[in-house]
């Protein structure tokens, strides 16, 4: 298809749902190969249905059921998109979560087994995807967004402390990546998103689809907690990834996050008490 991302291949990973799936869908549809990744099966067909609805050619993506912890879920995305498009542009590191405790601990309790999930899952497998993706963006002279998250600034979590703590350190990770893989041409920036719809804050505090709709209209509603009047849609997102992916919007970007928050981040820690709001729920 034609459009600014035309010819080029990205790895879009957690894109079987949320802002993930919002993202393949809007680099498919401006012209990009894209590979589909996330766990779950019937996720990953609702991205599928995504892409056809929005008239995406079957030949333009694949879809590789990937745990994206694990080295052979990575090596599997990384040797499919290779197999089935001859090479890589753009990774979008975004599969993301606040994984609860299992003993349902909460603050500064939760056992250090619910830490290093966290970590695995929003550190370790950036990093592991970058090394692993390097040597095939230096030939393309490609690019990579991480998504990290608000909670990765000034203000903290009491409910889920590393989470914050992951995405804090996904972002310094992007700073030091960046000033590293600009000398191969690799550009590295991150998009820190606000309170968002998707599955995200649900999955983070087991709250029903009912009561996260609940959660998502009483913060748009509110003005302290989200200044711009409304929360994020996955597309909000998706445009701001598209931006730092795309070389002739953003070349000159190196290492940077761009907050894409409604003004939240200006106001998190005087107004905003995520954990209060949702425990209340
Ligand atoms: N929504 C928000 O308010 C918000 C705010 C700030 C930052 N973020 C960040 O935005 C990113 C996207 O989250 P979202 O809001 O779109 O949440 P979401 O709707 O829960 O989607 C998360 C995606 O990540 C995938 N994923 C999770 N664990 C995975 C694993 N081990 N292996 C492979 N894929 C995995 C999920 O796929 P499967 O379930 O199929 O595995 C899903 O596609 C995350 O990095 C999140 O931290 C979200």
């Amino acid at each position: 298809m034609p459009g600014r991302f035309s010819g080029k291949v990205a790895i879009i990973t957690g894109s079987s749902f949320g802002i993930g799936r919002e993202t393949a869908v809007l680099f498919a549809k401006e012209g990009a190969k894209v590979t589909v990744t996330g766990r779950s099966e019937e996720r990953l067909q609702g991205t599928k249905k995504a892409l056809l609805d929005a008239k995406v050619p079957e030949s333009n993506f694949i879809i590789v059921p990937a745990d994206i912890t694990t080295p052979s879920g990575q090596d599997n995305l990384i040797s499919n998109t290779l197999e089935r498009f001859g090479k890589i542009d753009i990774l979008v590191n975004n599969a993301g979560a606040s994984i609860p405790d299992s003993q349902k601990r909460t603050g500064v309790k939760q056992g250090i087994e619910t830490y290093e999930k966290v970590m695995r899952l929003n550190v370790q497998s950036v990093i592991e995807m970058t090394q692993k993706v390097r040597p095939h963006l230096a030939k393309t002279k490609g690019d990579i967004v991480n998504v990290s998250s608000i909670v990765a600034l000034k203000a903290g979590w009491a409910h889920a402390p590393y989470y914050p703590l992951a995405k804090a350190a996904l972002d310094q990770y992007t700073r030091s990546a960046a000033i590293d893989l600009i000398h191969e041409g690799i550009r590295v920036n991150t998009v820190n998103p606000g309170i968002v719809e998707t599955g995200f804050h649900g999955q983070a505090t087991g709250l029903s689809e009912d009561a996260s709709k609940k959660f998502y209209d009483d913060m748009g509603s509110n003005r302290n907690a989200i200044p711009c009047g409304f929360s994020g849609r996955p597309d909000h997102i998706a445009k701001a990834i598209a931006f730092l992916a795309d070389r002739d919007t953003s070349e000159y970007i190196v290492g940077q996050n761009i907050i894409a928050d409604g003004g939240t981040s200006l106001v998190l820690g005087i107004h905003t008490q995520f954990p209060r709001q949702t425990e209340k729920l």
